[in-house]
Formats: C-alpha cells, sequence, structure tokens
C-alpha cells in the first residue's frame, strides 16, 4: 500500500487524477495537499469526499514546515505534485504567484522528499517548457525553450528538480503533457471558456488568427498516464505524454459552436496573446515504448467534454459569477 500527497490534487488534473486512482483496483491512499487558490476547489473533489482512503489537507508547497508535518503527519511515502499556477495569460498579467509556486514551491517538495527519504516525487510538467516547434515534435533530451513567464516558471522547476536527482539522486519522474481538455477545467482555458460562452451566447474570443495548434489530450488518459509513469517510469527520467490530436484553435471553436447548434459569428477574432507560441508537438515513443496508450479519441472527448458542461452548469456558473469577472474583464477587454 503507497501513501500519496498530490499536491494541488484539487485542481483540474490533480482531481481527475484523484478519481482515477480512487476508482482503480489498489489500495493506495491520497492526501490530497491543496492551497485552494482561485483554481482549486473542493467540489471537483465533492465524488471521493466519503472515501475511505482519501483526505484533504488545506496547506501551500511554499511552506516546508507544512509540507513536512502533513508529510509526518499521514506516513507519506509518494509525493505527486500538481500544485501550479497554470494559466499563460495570467502569467502574463502578473508573473509573481508562478514563480513562487512553480519553482519554488518545487524546491520546497524536493527538499522534504530528500531531508524525509520519500520513496518518489513525480512532478508534473507540461510540454511548453521546450517552447514552440513549427514543424516535427520534441523528444525528452531535446533543449528548453520557454516562451511565457508561466513556462518558463515551469521550465525552471523542472531544472530544480532535475538537480536534485543528479545530485543527491532523489528518487524523481517527470511528465511533460500536451494541452490537457475534460471536465472540471476552469473555464479560463480556451476549451471550458469557449463551450460555457457559447452555450451563453457569448462571443468566443480566438486569438490572432486562430491558427496556432495544440495537440489536445483528454484528462482520464493524462491521469493514466501519470499513474502508469508512477508503476513503470525510471528515476532520473522525464516522459512526455500525447495523443496525437493536433487541431487550431479556429477547428476547436468551430466545432464547439457546431456541436451547441449556435451561429459561427459567435467567433470573435480578438487581440493576439503576446508571444503566442503557434505549436506544440512532442514525440511519445519513450513512454508508449513502456506500453502506455491512450484510450480517448478526440472526437469522444469532445463529446464527453461539452455534454459535462451543458450538464453541469451548477459548477461553473458560479465561477463565472464570481472573481472570474475581473480577470476576464482585464483579460479581454481592457488590455
Ligand atoms: P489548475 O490551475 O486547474 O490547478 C492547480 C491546482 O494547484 C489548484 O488546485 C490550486 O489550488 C493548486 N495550487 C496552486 N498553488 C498552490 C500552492 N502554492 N500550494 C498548493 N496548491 C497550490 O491546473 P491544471 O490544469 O490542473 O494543471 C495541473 C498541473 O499540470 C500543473 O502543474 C500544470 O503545469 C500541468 N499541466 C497542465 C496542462 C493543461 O493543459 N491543463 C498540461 C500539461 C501540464
Ligand atoms: O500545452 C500545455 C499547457 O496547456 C499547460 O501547460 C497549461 O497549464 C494550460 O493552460 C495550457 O496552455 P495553453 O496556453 O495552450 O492553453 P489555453 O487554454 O490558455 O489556450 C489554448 C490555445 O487557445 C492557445 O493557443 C491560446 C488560445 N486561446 C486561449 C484563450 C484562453 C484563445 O484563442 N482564446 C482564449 O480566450
Amino acid at each position: 500500500m503507497r501513501t500519496l500527497l498530490v499536491t494541488g490534487g484539487a485542481g483540474f488534473i490533480g482531481a481527475n487524477f484523484v478519481h482515477y486512482m480512487l476508482t482503480r483496483e489498489s489500495n493506495d491512499r491520497i492526501i490530497v495537499y491543496d492551497k485552494l487558490t482561485y483554481a482549486g476547489r473542493r467540489e471537483n473533489l465533492a465524488a471521493v469526499a466519503d472515501h475511505p482512503r482519501f483526505l484533504f489537507v488545506q496547506g501551500d508547497i511554499c511552506e516546508m514546515a507544512q509540507v513536512r508535518a502533513t508529510v509526518e503527519q499521514y506516513n507519506v511515502d509518494t509525493i505527486v505534485n500538481f500544485a501550479a499556477e497554470s494559466h499563460v495569460d495570467r502569467s502574463i498579467l502578473d508573473p509573481d504567484a508562478f514563480v513562487k509556486t512553480d519553482v519554488y514551491g518545487v524546491y520546497v517538495l524536493c527538499e522534504v522528499v530528500k531531508q524525509m527519504g520519500l520513496a518518489r516525487l513525480h512532478h508534473v510538467s507540461t510540454d511548453e517548457v521546450y517552447g514552440p516547434i513549427a514543424e516535427g515534435k520534441f523528444r525528452e533530451d531535446d533543449r528548453f525553450m520557454p516562451t511565457s513567464p508561466y513556462a518558463a516558471s515551469k521550465a525552471s522547476g523542472e531544472l530544480i528538480a532535475l538537480s536534485y536527482y543528479r545530485t543527491y539522486g532523489l528518487p524523481l519522474t517527470i511528465t511533460r503533457g500536451v494541452n490537457t481538455y475534460g471536465p472540471y477545467q476552469y473555464p479560463e482555458k480556451a476549451i471550458p471558456l469557449f463551450i460555457t460562452n457559447a452555450i451563453d451566447d457569448i462571443p468566443l474570443p480566438l486569438y490572432g488568427n486562430g491558427l496556432q495548434v495544440r495537440d489536445r489530450l483528454y484528462v482520464t488518459d493524462h491521469a493514466s498516464a501519470i499513474a502508469f509513469v508512477l508503476e513503470h517510469g525510471k528515476p532520473g527520467e522525464a516522459y512526455n505524454i500525447a495523443a496525437d490530436m493536433e487541431k487550431t484553435n479556429l477547428e476547436v471553436a468551430q466545432r464547439i459552436v457546431q456541436a451547441l447548434g449556435k451561429p459561427a459569428a459567435l467567433i470573435q477574432f480578438v487581440k493576439d496573446r503576446p508571444a503566442h507560441d503557434v505549436r506544440y508537438a512532442l514525440a511519445t515513443e519513450k513512454l508508449t515504448a513502456l506500453g502506455w496508450q491512450a484510450s480517448v479519441s478526440f472526437e469522444e472527448g469532445f463529446e464527453r467534454t461539452v455534454r459535462w458542461y451543458q450538464e453541469n452548469e451548477n459548477w461553473w456558473r458560479p465561477i463565472k459569477s464570481g472573481d472570474w469577472l475581473d480577470y476576464y474583464r482585464k483579460q479581454y477587454t481592457e488590455r
């Protein structure tokens, strides 16, 4: 039996990972440790709140004493780190929290794993550390060339973690996932923003010419890949996660209005994101050679996602009428 401290487990991918782990055959105990920023939400974990192998602790990964105390109290042997400031546009408006959580916070987790002799730190990273690529795909040993403050913080956090593996032999694994979508994604990210706007007949703001390409991964596949690397990954190694489903933003926006029976005129081209990365793409042979593969097609994942937002207005309406509105105004009307 393992005891996993899932940092950032009340956010989008973290909560889906927790659901995934608690519905498969295993004795793993899951302790979610989350600061509950605007993106972290207890309701994302409501379905597992009473599960006998689940516990929630509110806490900040930048607070070493609190992380240590939690590890000690619950006999944690493995940390899986999802905690991050994760939205590129917010990092452009104000990078401060990104440097704190995505760099210093990762250092704290490395120190705790080292000091307390834990069995594993799995760090969840992103394709954005490599930067954009016009053609071809990045492999795990390619150089980092991040663009935004978000991507640079994620790259820096990873470099700190890798230095702990090289210098102290920290039992570290890393995954770098592509653009992920599905239930519980905060409606500042393109897909849930576009779906919820379209439901309400609000314009879908498409940056620049809308021809930027992202590889889209359904969230349960991202979760299953992380669980797979926890079991089969080799310490010191990073693994790309992707499902080879590249789409332009324009195509995604068009599919959303079609799926919801809304007019194409709802799609509005707006000012581009500064230094907008034109395409990310990852080679996944390293992970697939170990035996992992994605199981949800884009068509299936997209349909499930649209339906989830249609059926769960009680989840996103309070968000979109709360603090979110201040951010939305700043992002789309004042810049
Ligand atoms: P999210 O913003 O939905 O969730 C982040 C979670 O971290 C929230 O629950 C938040 O409360 C928590 N958190 C933030 N700062 C914290 C702190 N200091 N201490 C403790 N908890 C804190 O993010 P997400 O989209 O679920 O992404 C999860 C991870 O996956 C991130 O590390 C992100 O970089 C990475 N990732 C995301 C994607 C994607 O497309 N969403 C793709 C690849 C990698
Ligand atoms: O690729 C992995 C990354 O994917 C993760 O590391 C990040 O945490 C996650 O936020 C995501 O980053 P992106 O910038 O790719 O996701 P976002 O949903 O913000 O934007 C997707 C694309 O859509 C991007 O090209 C920008 C564009 N976009 C986004 C928004 C919010 C728009 O055209 N209009 C919008 O309103």
